[in-house]
């Protein structure tokens, strides 16, 4: 398909088509690993940008090639009616699927809201099963809150769902088999995310991070053998296999040991409306004040180029030039 506007491409060949969309810096829980337990100050009001704001950055991106995007936090469904806004980016010709990854804890609530307004897919974070581990990494206890929303958005009819679970170093090897079992019960795909040093309190060290590669091996010696899935979407972050014989889908995210930065086809929007080349970018390219002085498609397009074309090669983990971006995870949207 033509474009009326170039497509989004980089100084090392990588098309950009795919768009996280935090909608919000505040979350309803805290996990360690994503923000500070207490001394955070969120974004007043102003400074989010609204929905049809959203929906017209996401339409001047999608004139660039954007047909997907996805809605994050912060927790996005602590932002009233997500239903409008997923209307809105449906209503969008160009846009072919809008999804969202939540924490799930609100989610027996609007899981049915969410199908009706046509969100297409719903990724969810549980990383323990146990209500002791749930607790410590998330500093809440909403456990059944989440299993609720789970099994709701199952009752909804949402397809496709991933539970992503960050994998920490002596803290959740013992919950990798539970979840296997979990997820392999209920037909959900079940997805490991390597700890990335984006923990507001600046604690993360590479001891903590528990590989793909161990979780494989995890699966392997209680389920036999867990085999690569032929033929899956290059762009994504998770390599995918499957586990049990065939019948249970596992993914791995390993950005720590496996960096996938090569085939990356992501920007990233803030909740206050600045745009981001990477995970770990150190710059942002605002796009907040142009929209609120009326500035036209073509002058949005342009600061987007812009980003793009400052993309760097790829993340630095684990080297000496590794510098932590200002924003931490929950600020970032994952
Ligand atoms: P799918 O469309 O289902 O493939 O979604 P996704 O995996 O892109 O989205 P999700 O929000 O479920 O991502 C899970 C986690 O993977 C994120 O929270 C990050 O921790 C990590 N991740 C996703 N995209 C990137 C990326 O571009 N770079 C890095 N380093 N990590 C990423
Ligand atoms: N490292 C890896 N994954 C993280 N997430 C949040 N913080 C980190 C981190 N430091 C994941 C959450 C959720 C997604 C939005 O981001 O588990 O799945
Ligand atoms: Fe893309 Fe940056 Fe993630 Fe690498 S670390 S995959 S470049 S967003």
């Amino acid at each position: 398909m033509s474009l009326p506007e170039l497509p989004l491409l980089d100084s090392f060949g990588r098309l950009h088509n795919n768009l996280r969309i935090s909608i919000t810096d505040r979350c309803n829980i805290r996990c360690f690993y994503c923000m500070p337990a207490e001394g955070l100050r969120f974004l007043p009001r102003r400074q989010l940008l609204s929905y049809e704001e959203i929906a017209r950055v996401v339409g001047v991106l999608a004139r660039a090639g954007v047909d997907r995007v996805r809605l994050t936090g912060g927790e996005p469904l602590v932002r009233a009616e997500v239903d409008g806004l997923v209307r809105l980016l449906k209503a969008i010709p160009q846009i072919r699927e809008v999804a969202m990854t939540t924490n799930a804890v609100r989610l027996a609530k609007h899981a049915e809201t969410l199908r009706r307004a046509g969100l297409d897919r719903l990724n969810i974070s549980l990383d323990a099963l146990r209500p002791e581990t749930f607790a410590r990494i998330t500093r809440r206890d909403v456990l059944p809150e989440v299993l609720a929303g789970i099994a709701a958005a199952q009752a909804a009819g949402f397809s496709r769902i991933r539970l992503n679970a960050v994998a920490i170093r002596g803290l959740t090897e013992e919950e990798v088999l539970p979840l296997a079992a979990f997820a392999l019960e209920r037909g959900l795909e079940l997805r490991f995310i390597e700890y990335m040093p984006l923990d507001s309190d600046g604690e993360w060290t590479d001891q903590q991070v528990l590989s793909g590669q161990a979780i494989r091996d995890l699966v392997a010696a209680e389920y036999g053998p867990v085999e690569p899935v032929p033929g899956t979407d290059p762009s994504q972050p998770a390599r995918d296999f499957t586990y049990a014989g065939g019948r249970g889908r596992l993914g791995l995210i390993q950005p720590v040991t496996q960096p996938f930065c090569a085939t990356c086809n992501r920007l990233r929007l803030t909740a206050e409306g600045q745009l981001r080349n990477c995970l770990f970018s150190v710059e942002e390219w605002d796009l907040r004040q142009p929209l609120r002085e009326g500035a036209d498609d073509a002058a949005l397009l342009a600061v987007v180029r812009d980003c793009v074309a400052a993309k760097r090669p790829g993340h630095l983990i684990g080297q000496q030039d590794f510098v932590r971006p200002l924003r931490t995870m929950h600020q970032i949207g994952g």
